[in-house]
């Protein structure tokens, strides 16, 4: 028997939507960014993702802080300065993570409050975590708003174009990234978090594309 649930309704059976669980595992972006006064500011996007190699660009999607229409602060300072940097998150650093997700007051930076260190980017006025193994620096592409839903809170998809790449040299190996040395973390469903502890190698077929 197979759940199917129609967008907009609950199915009975399950407490949740599926949708966020289905959707993973999802990787993790840690934003950084600052406001018109150079203020910095961290907190981590699930919905998040690499959108194409060349240009190189990425994604992530924050909604609303609120039902009357509130911007989280990472939405409302990259309206405003147009730039950010995508931290990576390696399983270790998941706490300090999770703690950077804490809702504060314009302004107040959650680098202090999770013990990180901003490191001053090549590129963009946004620093960097120092302790990240690896981090992209971008400008603003393009923000589009998504329809509404049936919340009050609406989501942007906001694009950018990755302009400088940092990697430490720990995770790299005969030339390339060392995927288990990175440990990227992971969102599942809700609060569920995984780490890359397994990496196979499967070669395209004969004719596959690239
Ligand atoms: C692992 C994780 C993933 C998250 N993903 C998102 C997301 O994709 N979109 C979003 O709007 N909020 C997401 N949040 C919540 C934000 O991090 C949270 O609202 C934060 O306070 C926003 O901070 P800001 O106001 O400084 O931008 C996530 C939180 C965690 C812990």
């Amino acid at each position: 028997m197979y759940y199917t649930i129609e967008a907009g309704h609950r199915a009975a059976g399950l407490l949740h939507n599926p949708f966020n669980s289905l959707i993973a595992p999802r990787p993790i972006g840690w934003v950084s960014t600052v406001d018109t006064q150079g203020r910095p500011n961290l907190a981590p996007f699930s919905y998040f993702n690499g959108v194409s190699a060349d240009p190189p660009m990425v994604m992530f999607a924050p909604n609303e802080k609120d039902e009357v229409g509130t911007p989280k602060d990472s939405f409302r300072n990259v309206v405003e300065t147009r730039e950010f940097v995508i931290n990576i998150v390696p399983w270790r650093l998941r706490n300090e993570m999770n703690l950077t997700s804490t809702v504060l007051g314009h302004g107040q930076s959650e680098f202090e409050l999770a013990g990180l260190t901003p490191v001053p980017s090549h590129l963009v006025k946004p620093p960097r975590v120092g302790e990240s193994p690896a981090a992209l620096e971008c400008k603003v592409w393009e923000i589009i708003a998504l329809p509404p839903g049936r919340g009050a809170r609406r989501y942007h998809v906001v694009l950018g174009e990755v302009v400088a790449v940092h990697i430490s040299d720990d995770c790299i190996r005969d030339g390339k990234v060392d995927t288990l040395k990175l440990s990227p973390m992971a969102r599942l469903g809700g609060f569920e978090y995984m780490s890359v502890d397994h990496v196979e190698i499967i070669p395209r077929p004969p004719g596959g594309g690239t």
